[in-house]
């Protein structure tokens, strides 16, 4: 059993319907609900410069089977639902309730004036390993199914897709799944108007990655992708290129060692070329194995060195981005220390070089333990807190509450 320690909490004067983004919260849209938007991606309104998340939408108590939802946004922080991009159809061979619809992403096309939706299209055992495609002249959908096809005849799983600022092309990146034929990870652009793949560019060879998804810099590519350890979440790692065609770097990691990418997975990467300054997104998943539909979204901002050839992501509980500027800065709390705490049952302090004041709670088991917070100043509205805690496989992290 793993033994939890309690660090310290931090409490943020932030709304609950909030301009911030809170990375690792329960994120709720305008009307109240969470937003259920996974493993997915931002694409921008040609028109309106509006943010539209597409993302898997995950009934309660199912894994599959909740087709593709969107909501729109003007902050990336505040989110308005519209339904069902892609609503199953019954009895459907491929966006059926019972099929696999993941990973969904959405690009525009200028030649067709509309917008194309691809994902990774499959049955309930994975036997199938497709990439599905769906069109609309709206952003918000419907989204009409065209197709489920094999990307040049070869296994399609874990989907991403890409479009390259300087000539407009898109590419599809994709895991072509866990045989031991497969194991690779391929780049392969698309036509002009995004209908079908053209050749392969590249392919990541045997690295037997999943989770695929690439930014582009000025002067460099990032190719980041995750280990295989289905929900529970690993250390990412990302390539580096001048052309996509490589040759790549070898495979580095994101962020530090024991937090598993901050407790998540990698899967879209968003920029944002502001007035002032351009912010590079990393858009990960945390995913909750016991309760699927409930899973969180860690949303970071990356410190990228071209010149190094670096790029990780930098933890921030709670941070303000204006995305007219491209500027994010993070929103400060107040520190309450588990060394001034109240402990009950088997809860106690302990002496710990590593922790603030040196102290840490320890040994909170079960429900006869309890750590108590005295002295917390709300500021009379809905607020964000960060418990900051360390198990004893040396995950140390913060949970939203
Ligand atoms: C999925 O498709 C594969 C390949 O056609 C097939 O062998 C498998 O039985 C299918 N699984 C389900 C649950 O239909
Ligand atoms: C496009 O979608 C928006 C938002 O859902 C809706 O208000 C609008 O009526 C739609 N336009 C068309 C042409 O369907
Ligand atoms: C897919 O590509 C791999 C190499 O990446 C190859 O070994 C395999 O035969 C291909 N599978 C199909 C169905 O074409
Ligand atoms: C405390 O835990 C015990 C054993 O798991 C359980 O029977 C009891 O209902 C719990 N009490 C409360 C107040 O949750």
């Amino acid at each position: 059993m793993a033994r939890l320690s309690l660090l310290s909490s931090l409490l943020f004067a932030a709304l609950s319907v909030s301009k911030y983004i809170v990375p690792g919260g329960r994120w709720h849209d305008i009307d109240g609900n969470l937003v259920s938007a996974h493993a997915g991606c931002v694409t921008v309104d040609k028109d309106t410069g509006k943010f539209w998340l597409f993302g898997e939408y995950k009934v309660e108590g199912r894994t599959e089977g909740g087709g593709v939802s969107v909501y729109s946004s003007d902050d990336l922080a505040t989110w308005e639902s519209h339904g069902l991009a892609l609503a199953p159809v019954k009895g459907h061979p491929y966006v059926s309730p019972s099929n696999i619809i993941q990973r969904p992403k959405v690009v525009y096309s200028k030649i067709s004036n509309e917008y194309h939706m691809w994902w990774h299209a499959d049955n309930s055992s994975y036997g199938l390993l497709l990439q599905g495609f769906a069109r609309s002249p709206n952003i918000s959908g419907p989204y009409t199914f065209v197709s489920a096809t094999a990307p040049m005849g070869n296994w399609s799983q874990d989907f991403g897709l890409f479009t390259d600022y300087k000539n407009g092309r898109s590419y599809a990146l994709y895991s072509n799944g866990d045989r031991k034929e497969g194991r690779d990870v391929y780049l392969s652009s698309y036509n002009e108007d995004t209908t079908d793949l053209e050749q392969v560019i590249h392919r990541f060879d045997k690295y037997d990655l999943e989770a695929p998804t690439i930014l582009q810099t000025e002067k460099s590519y990032y190719a980041m992708m995750s280990h295989k350890t289905g929900y529970r979440p690993n250390n990412v790692v990302a390539f580096r290129a001048d052309s996509l065609a490589g040759p790549w770097s070898q495979p580095f990691m994101v962020a530090p060692l024991n937090t598993r990418t901050f407790n998540s997975q990698s899967g879209f990467t968003l920029t944002i070329k502001g007035k002032k300054k351009t912010t590079y997104l990393y858009l990960g998943d945390q995913w909750d194995s016991n309760s699927l539909w409930e899973s969180r979204y860690i949303w970071l901002p990356m410190d990228i060195d071209d010149k190094k050839k670096s790029l990780s992501l930098v933890w921030t509980d709670v941070y303000d981005l204006d995305v007219k500027t491209g500027e994010w800065s993070p929103v400060n709390g107040k520190t309450y220390y588990a060394a001034d705490a109240k402990t009950s049952g088997g809860a106690t302090k302990q002496e710990a070089n590593f922790a603030s004041k040196g102290t840490i709670v320890t040994g909170i088991y079960g429900n006869d333990s309890t750590v108590t917070f005295e002295g917390v100043e709300g500021a009379g509205k809905p607020q964000w807190v960060s418990f900051y805690y360390e198990n004893t496989d040396d995950i140390c992290n913060s949970r939203k509450a």
